[in-house]
C-alpha cells in the first residue's frame, strides 16, 4: 500500500485530497495545528495510520516531521504540502503580511527542504513532493501583495529544485506544483470578492489525478488554465493597472 504525508489535512483541499487518496487505497499520515481535527480525522478513517500536531513555522517543526514518517514505519511515497495562508489585504495590515510570508514562504522552505533530504536519503524507492501554491503566484495580485509574492516564491522555489535533481543527479524523485483557481474553502471567509469558487472534493479528484499523472505542474481546473493562460498574455504595464480582486 501506498504511504502519503499531508501536512494541512485539518480542513479545505488538504482534508479533501487525504479523503480521495484513501478512498484510492493509500495510507496516510496527517498534520496540522489543530490536535482535535486530527484525533478525529484518525478516528473516523482506517487508512490514517499516523497524526502529528506540527505547526510549520516553528523552528522543530522538521524534526515533527521526522517523527511522523517515523511513526508511519520509516517510508514514505509522497510528501504533500498543504498548509498555507492568505487575505485579502489593500490596507497592508503588517501582522497579515508577515504571517502570510512566515507560513508560505519560511514554514513551506522548512518542511520541502526536509521532505526533500529525506527523499534523497531514501533512494530506493520512488518519491514525491507536491505542494500548494496557487494561479495568484502567475501574476502579481494588488489587494493580497504577501499571499501572491509568497505563492510566486513557491512556483519558483519548485522550479529551482527541478533543476537542482537534474545539477545531482537524482532520478527518483518527482515534484509537483499544484495551482488551484478560487476554491471553496475555509481560506476565502475573509470577506473577500472570489468569483468562480470550485467544489473542493472536485479539485481533491483532479489534484491526485495529476500525481498518479506525476505531472509537474497542476492548474485546476480548466477554467482557470484558460484564465492563466490569456492573462499571461496582458503587458505588465496593462496589468498593473488593472483593478482585480478589490474587496468586496
Ligand atoms: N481556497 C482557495 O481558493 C485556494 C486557492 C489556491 C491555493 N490555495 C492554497 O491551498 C492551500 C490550502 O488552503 P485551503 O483553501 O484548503 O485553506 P484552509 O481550509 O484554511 O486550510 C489551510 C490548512 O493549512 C493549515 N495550516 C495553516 N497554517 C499552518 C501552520 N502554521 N502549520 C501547519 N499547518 C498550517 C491548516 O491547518 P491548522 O489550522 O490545523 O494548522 C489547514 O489544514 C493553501 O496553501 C492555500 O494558499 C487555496
Amino acid at each position: 500500500m501506498k504511504k502519503a504525508i499531508i501536512i494541512g489535512a485539518t480542513s479545505g483541499i488538504g482534508q479533501a485530497v487525504m479523503l480521495e487518496l484513501t478512498r484510492r487505497g493509500w495510507e496516510v499520515g496527517i498534520a496540522g495545528r489543530r490536535q482535535e481535527q486530527l484525533i478525529e480525522l484518525q478516528r473516523t478513517n482506517l487508512n490514517v495510520i499516523a497524526t502529528q500536531r506540527i505547526d510549520i513555522t516553528h523552528p522543530d517543526a522538521a524534526d515533527q516531521l521526522h517523527t511522523l514518517i517515523g511513526k508511519m514505519g520509516g517510508d514514505i511515497d509522497l510528501y504533500f504540502h498543504s498548509s498555507g495562508i492568505g487575505y485579502q489585504n489593500p490596507s497592508l495590515d503588517i501582522d497579515k503580511e508577515l504571517r502570510t510570508v512566515e507560513t508560505n514562504a519560511l514554514g513551506f522552505t522548512r518542511m520541502v527542504t526536509a521532505a526533500y533530504h529525506y527523499f534523497l536519503q531514501h533512494p530506493e524507492r520512488p518519491g514525491h513532493i507536491a505542494v500548494i501554491s496557487s494561479i495568484a503566484g502567475t501574476r502579481p495580485l494588488g489587494a493580497a501583495p504577501a499571499y501572491s509574492a509568497t505563492k510566486r516564491y513557491i512556483n519558483h522555489y519548485m522550479d529551482c529544485l527541478r533543476q537542482l535533481l537534474h545539477i545531482q543527479g537524482v532520478r527518483h524523485l518527482c515534484l509537483t506544483d499544484i495551482r488551484p483557481g478560487f476554491v471553496r474553502t475555509p481560506l476565502l471567509t475573509d470577506g473577500g470578492n472570489y468569483p468562480m469558487q470550485l467544489d473542493v472534493n472536485q479539485v481533491a479528484k483532479e489534484i491526485v489525478n495529476g500525481l498518479e499523472r506525476r505531472k509537474s505542474v497542476i492548474t485546476v481546473d480548466w477554467k482557470y488554465r484558460l484564465l492563466v493562460f490569456f492573462w499571461r498574455l496582458i503587458p505588465r504595464f496593462i496589468w498593473l493597472r488593472l483593478k482585480i480582486a478589490s474587496k468586496k
